[in-house]
């Protein structure tokens, strides 16, 4: 069902590692290619924000999924991939100007635009270059998401978009610029989204602006949505591909689409989250009067996300499990070996009785693991292996 780890597999790699199960991640982009096929106007970008490992980026390519970046270092990594420049959608809300060289110079698909200085900036350099930058604007919708407070994206409070009262504003600004030419509207709420009622409230909120702009005769080609859809951590092995159905669904019955128009999406987390596992090992158990700590090789700069939003990844024993130890399991808090106390996978956890020299899995680790890894503390960082390259 879930993410398969042998730990025969795992033998003599330097832990810790992350494993990505190629079959999970290829099911997944199976299970997103039914669901859009059903229309020939919706486009998938997958956020490469979330993993940009290029042999998993491969995968993601063979599968004709479009990308969606955030940085001229995320262009350079997909076009090593092979991404066609074509597919390449590109956000951010402070874009230097060696990144919006870059993107004019590959002639991508659309620049998603966040302010009028960022407008005025691409305007200029495009003319600099004889070029026209597609653009879209990026919108604050002022749509909550029910997630973590870190991860929302589309409140009145956050530093992303545009107003929407800038709306009109920003559309004939663009319509006056020679090197620029306007395209349509962009939107992100938030991110580990697991309740459709806010993507219902976003394709609500993209209806009313678009009868307002029609009223003015403002035509849209692009209404891209972003991405958000959330996976299920609790139950990872059991539930290993996203409720892609219900999500497309969505849109489908919510979102009143023009004559022409295409839909785009920007999924990260949904298409990498389940096929990657941090592989750690346990270097040492230790007691006191109140817990029993499991010391594990790898930390915070491994797999962020715990200490940064309190995020649980389930924690499997790959080794004590399958031995012949006690059958009854202890309680245990899983723990790194970075000098900070918030360097906690989990606390008060069952687990096997487990030893020095047992492997640990972290499971649903695909998105936003290995990339965000750090070399605090100077150490290394993660490797990442594919199921493909440890047979
Ligand atoms: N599009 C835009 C404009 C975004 O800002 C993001 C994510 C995505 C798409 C992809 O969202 P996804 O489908 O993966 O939810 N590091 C955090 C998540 C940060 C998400 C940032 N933006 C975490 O580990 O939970």
């Amino acid at each position: 069902m879930g993410i398969e780890l042998n730990v025969e597999r795992f033998a003599g790699i330097r832990t810790p590692f992350y494993y990505y199960d190629t079959n999970i991640l290829r099911q997944t982009l199976d299970a997103i290619k039914t669901e859009i096929s059903k229309h020939d106007n919706y486009f998938v970008h997958y956020a490469v924000k979330a993993n940009a490992n290029l042999k998993v980026l491969k995968i993601i390519n063979e599968a004709g999924l479009g990308i969606d970046c955030v940085s001229g270092g995320e262009i350079e990594q997909v076009l090593k991939a092979g991404f066609p420049t074509s597919k390449i959608v590109f956000a951010g809300v402070g874009k230097s100007d060696w990144e919006i060289e870059l993107g004019l110079d590959k002639d991508i698909f659309c620049f998603n635009v966040e302010s009028i200085p960022e407008l005025e900036v691409i305007n200029q350099i495009a003319a600099s270059k004889g070029k026209v930058a597609t653009v879209c604007f990026r919108i604050n919708p002022n749509v909550g998401a029910h997630t973590h407070a870190n991860i929302t994206t589309g409140l009145a409070e956050n530093k992303f978009g545009i107003d929407m009262q800038d709306l009109e504003t920003v559309i004939h600004l663009a319509q006056s610029m020679k090197n620029v030419q306007f395209k349509g509207l962009h939107f992100h709420i938030g991110s580990q989204i697991l309740e459709m009622d806010d993507f219902i409230a976003l394709a609500h909120r993209i209806n009313e602006l678009q009868d307002r702009l029609e009223a003015q005769g403002i035509h849209l080609e692009i209404i891209n949505v972003g991405g958000g859809l959330g996976i299920d951590y609790d139950n990872p092995l059991d539930n290993p591909i996203p409720n892609f159905k219900d999500y497309f669904a969505v849109y489908e019955q919510h979102l009143k689409l023009r004559p022409g128009q295409t839909l785009h999406f920007e999924l990260g987390r949904a298409i990498v989250g389940q096929c990657g596992a941090l592989i750690t090992k346990t270097l040492y158990v230790k007691e006191n009067a109140i817990k029993k700590f499991v010391i594990v090789d790898s930390g915070f700069t491994d797999l962020i996300r715990p200490a940064l939003y309190d995020a649980h990844h389930k924690i499997v024993n790959l080794t004590g499990s399958q031995e012949n130890r006690p059958a009854h399991g202890l309680v245990y808090d899983v723990v790194g070996p970075i000098c900070e106390s918030s360097d906690v996978f989990d606390k008060d956890i069952p687990l096997p009785p487990t030893q020095r020299g047992d492997l640990l899995a972290l499971l649903s680790a695909g998105a936003y693991g290995e990339i965000m890894a750090s070399s605090y503390n100077c150490r290394r960082l993660p490797e990442g292996y594919t199921s493909e390259e440890l047979k």
